[in-house]
């Protein structure tokens, strides 16, 4: 099951609490860098040897998973040992698979209980909160393919406070296992740390291990030093408990070698992973109450032969590290092909190439053949029909080699051109399918892999077409790789969804390889096509039965209501001998099974729902409906907690950061009273990754009203790490010193002058607003300011950073002597603009 990117929960708000506050700062900040915060809070203090955030003293994270379905519970109880108000996050980062189902605030004694709404409806109370001088939180990053929710709130002198958050979710199968991943980022050392795993399975659970803490943002090998120590207590066969207790000198030691500093506690992932012992051949059926579930995965196929059609992005933008990348791990994908396979090698730029490996100057460009886009000379124009294109390969000892030697010349140019490599990688399969002469049928399967939009048409034209194209004999899965922030991600994934495949997003960082080569691993071993599970005809209430493909390592679940009647399920499929017809053993559930099949339900609504224009409302309605019905946090429905009414209305803001990478945490600053600044309503924060020092700024609701406020804002954002970690940035905001001021200092020298000051080369490499690299001839775009979050490779001074457009990162200036120290941390933006790497804390 893939998850989707969406807006998950959207904004929540409450006004709530109203505790008097003194003083002007009603924002307690806590920051490692920013000095302005730091000085603010200890004005307000009056206290010293007080920490100067509320501490949390007891941190409980419990997680019961039965079925494969976890809900995992988080209490996170403070104090605030200091003689003035002090504000409390409580910041969680759960996967993204995961549904939140409950919320309960304890503040000096009284329990405020979250409610699942209507989005529009816990909009409208958003929005009335805002334009009644309230305003709401915002969020951003800390772990790939997760969300953060966050909640800030104050807490009177020497009181205190609690937080109870319920999640859940439905573990997937990978590789073989399950893996239950449990975020802790307390933002600082906690006296009592207790995270409980507990697992009671209806089968025999084997392989359980709790492996090294993650960091969360990279994949690789397993540090030791990271082992969590954790006490594994097998009950019986089916039933365990997994508990990690680290005491605060632990915490520190892990943060350390986590990267993060020991004060901000440890920050990281507490993995655990099991498997069951399976039925070798139509899964396991658990009954009760009238519901169902039906776990398929097969032990005792082989894999089916499959023909792989690589179709690989080599567009000017993919210049740099990410084709280096590509090249490393389509090596090792290669040499993972079976001995049955076969392969053909398609990369795509202004024009599409099909390899010949065996003749590397008889590889077939098209439409144009005669290669080159921007030359006039030949204007030869093949077609499908008349073009005679590479067959596909076997996958032999000297194939491999030779498509390995390929895949090393690869080089990146020229623009995006997607349909025609997707309309031609599917003709590739056609080819083979219609192929009377070939003995043995093979699973097609097509890898598409971009990092950017395309230049051709619309990626709504080339869903749709390519959706057409892909049928009748060349009918193929199509699996799509988004790497790197500029690719289309929600386009690629609708790409594959409408193409029975599903995507990937592939985070641009030193283990983009390894993402790759894990990614691949997941469709290496198709067990069976055309997989159909059918029930007796009373069963209603079904989620999806029919699936294009089963891997091997993965698992098909199906829920449902029975009632009182026997499902008795029946699994056709087209394995390698042929068709097969599967019978699962019936048993009854150790646990309810309900929830599991709400969960299940609402996700692949959707799913449906973004990948499909047909009965979008219907499909909406449907999800939403059981979304309120069980109380789950999801892309259509929101959480709001109610303010009781003796309340006077309050003001907040907070934004939150915290990132694993570096020491920033959290920050939320407020401007004075006589700023007059005003930010549309695209959010009410924004943060500017250009500014330094990295701050957030709030928006034009609560400006002015801080004051003796207090409140409490709640969010649940979709974040995708470092994707979507710059692009809160909505609106410009000038540096701190101009905000004191309304006017800026006007100055008679041009942007352009700046830079040619700063950067003499320049000059050489700049003609007509465009520059000339390496790779190729790129906008300078003085006029514009874009704060995607392109993560890349290098900083001239060797940090982790973004691409940012040369006028938008002064401070890389001085650290550019030449063309050269330029060329060595180019990259480029929105695919047409030149960038260079710059530090994310500038
Ligand atoms: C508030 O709710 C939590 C969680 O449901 C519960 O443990 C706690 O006892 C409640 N506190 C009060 C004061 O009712
Ligand atoms: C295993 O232990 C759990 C918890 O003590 C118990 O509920 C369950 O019935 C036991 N299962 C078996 C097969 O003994
Ligand atoms: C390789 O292909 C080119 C272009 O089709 C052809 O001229 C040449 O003879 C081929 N070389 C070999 C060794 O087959
Ligand atoms: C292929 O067909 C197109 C369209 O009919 C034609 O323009 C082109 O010249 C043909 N190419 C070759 C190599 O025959
Ligand atoms: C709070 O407001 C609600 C709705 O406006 C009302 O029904 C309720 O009686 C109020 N409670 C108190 C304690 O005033
Ligand atoms: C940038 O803006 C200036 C002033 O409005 C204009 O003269 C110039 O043509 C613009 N340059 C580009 C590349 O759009």
């Amino acid at each position: 099951m893939k998850k989707l990117v969406f807006i998950l929960g959207a904004i929540l708000i409450a006004p709530i609490l109203s505790i008097p506050m003194n003083g002007h700062h009603s924002l307690v900040v806590r920051s490692a860098e920013s000095s302005e915060a730091k000085e603010s809070d200890k004005e307000a203090s009056g206290n010293d040897k007080a920490p100067s955030v509320p501490q949390i003293y007891q941190m409980t994270i419990k997680s019961k998973i039965s079925n494969r379905f976890a809900h995992t519970d988080v209490t996170s109880k403070v104090r605030n040992f200091a003689n003035k108000p002090q504000e409390a996050v409580f910041s969680i980062i759960l996967p993204d698979s995961a549904f939140i189902s409950g919320f309960v605030m304890e503040v000096d004694g009284k329990n405020y209980t979250a409610y699942v709404k209507e989005k529009e409806e816990a909009k409208r109370t958003y929005d009335e909160a805002v334009s009644s001088g309230l305003s709401a939180a915002h969020v951003a990053v800390s772990a790939r393919d997760s969300n953060r929710f966050t909640v800030n709130v104050n807490i009177e002198p020497q009181k205190k406070a609690a937080f109870y958050l319920r999640y859940e979710q439905l573990l997937n199968r990978l590789g073989g296992r399950y893996e239950q991943v449990i975020n802790i980022h307390p933002g600082q050392p906690v006296k009592d740390l207790n995270v409980e795993v507990l697992i009671a399975e209806s089968r025999k659970i084997v392989n359980l291990k709790a492996p090294p803490l993650r960091s969360g943002n990279e994949i690789g090998v397993e540090n030791s030093e990271l082992d969590p120590r954790a006490d594994i207590e097998i009950t019986n066969d089916t039933t365990a408990t997994i508990q990690f207790n680290p005491n605060i000198e632990r915490q520190k030691q892990l943060a350390h070698i986590l990267g993060t500093k020991e004060d901000d506690g440890l920050a990281g992932q507490f993995v655990v992973q099991y498997d069951v012992e399976r039925d070798p051949q139509g899964g396991e059926v658990l009954v009760q109450d009238g519901y169902f579930v039906h776990f398929f995965a097969p032990t005792d196929l082989k894999p089916l032969p499959k023909q792989v059609v690589f179709i690989l992005d080599t567009s000017g933008s993919m210049w740099g590290q990410k084709i280096e990348q590509l090249k490393q791990a389509m090596i090792k994908i290669l040499e993972q092909l079976n001995e049955h396979d076969t392969f053909n090698l398609v990369e795509f730029n202004s024009n599409t190439k099909v390899w010949d490996i065996n003749n590397h100057s008889a590889s077939i460009w098209f439409p144009r053949s005669n290669r080159w886009y921007y030359s006039d000379d030949d204007q030869t124009f093949l077609t499908l029909e008349n073009a005679t294109f590479p067959r596909a390969y076997p996958a032999n000892a000297d194939n491999i080699q030779k498509a390995k030697k390929a895949v090393e010349e690869l080089k990146s140019d020229g623009s995006t051109n997607m349909y025609t490599a997707l309309e031609v990688g599917l003709h590739l399969v056609e080819i083979e399918v219609l192929d009377k002469k070939s003995d043995i049928k093979r699973q097609p399967i097509v890898i598409f892999l971009t990092d950017g939009d395309p230049t051709d048409l619309s990626t709504e034209a080339i869903t749709t077409k390519t959706s057409e194209f892909n049928s009748g004999p060349r009918k193929s899965p199509i699996f799509a790789l988004s790497f790197g922030a500029g690719a289309g991600k929600t386009f690629l994934e609708r790409l594959a969804l409408r193409n029975s495949g599903f995507s990937r997003h592939i985070y641009e960082a030193a283990d983009a390889s390894l993402q790759l080569q894990d990614f691949y691993k997941q469709i290496s071993s198709p067990l069976l096509s055309d997989v159909k599970f059918k029930y007796e005809p009373s069963v209603t209430s079904l989620t999806k039965t029919e699936f294009p493909i089963h891997f091997g390592g993965s698992e098909i679940i199906i829920a449902g209501l029975c009632g009182r009647i026997m499902p008795m399920p029946i699994v056709d499929g087209i394995g390698k001998l042929g068709k097969i017809s599967l019978k699962p053993m019936i048993t009854n559930s150790i646990s309810n099974i309900e929830r599991l099949w709400a969960y299940l339900t609402i996700s692949q609504l959707l799913e449906k729902k973004e990948s499909s224009d047909d009965e979008k409302k219907v499909t909406e309605k449907k999800a939403l409906d059981l979304a309120l019905k069980y109380s789950f946090v999801t892309p259509v429905s929101s959480l709001v907690v109610v303010k009781p009414n003796d309340t006077k209305p309050v003001n907040t803001v907070e934004a939150t950061e915290a990132d694993y990478s570096s020491d920033r945490i959290i920050g939320g600053i407020g401007y004075g009273a006589s700023s007059s600044q005003s930010f549309p309503a695209g959010g009410p924060l924004a943060y500017y990754p250009q500014m330094a020092p990295p701050r957030f700024a709030s928006a034009g609701g609560l400006v002015g009203g801080l004051a003796g406020g207090q409140g409490i804002a709640l969010s649940s954002y979709p974040i995708n790490a470092i994707n979507t970690r710059h692009k809160i940035a909505a609106t410009y905001r000038p540096p701190a010193p101009a905000l004191s001021t309304t006017t800026r200092p006007s100055t008679t020298r041009t942007p352009l002058d700046v830079l040619f000051e700063n950067l003499p080369w320049l000059r050489n490499i700049l003609t007509d607003g465009f520059v000339k690299v390496p790779s190729g001839t790129y906008k300078l775009g003085l006029n514009e300011t874009i704060s995607d979050s392109v993560i890349c490779a290098k900083t001239p001074d060797n940090q982790e950073g973004h691409c940012s457009l040369l006028h938008q990162c002064p401070m890389v200036h001085s650290m550019l002597q030449s063309q050269t120290d330029f060329f060595d941390h180019f990259c480029v933006l929105r695919n047409e603009f030149a960038g260079v790497c710059c530090p994310n804390s500038s």
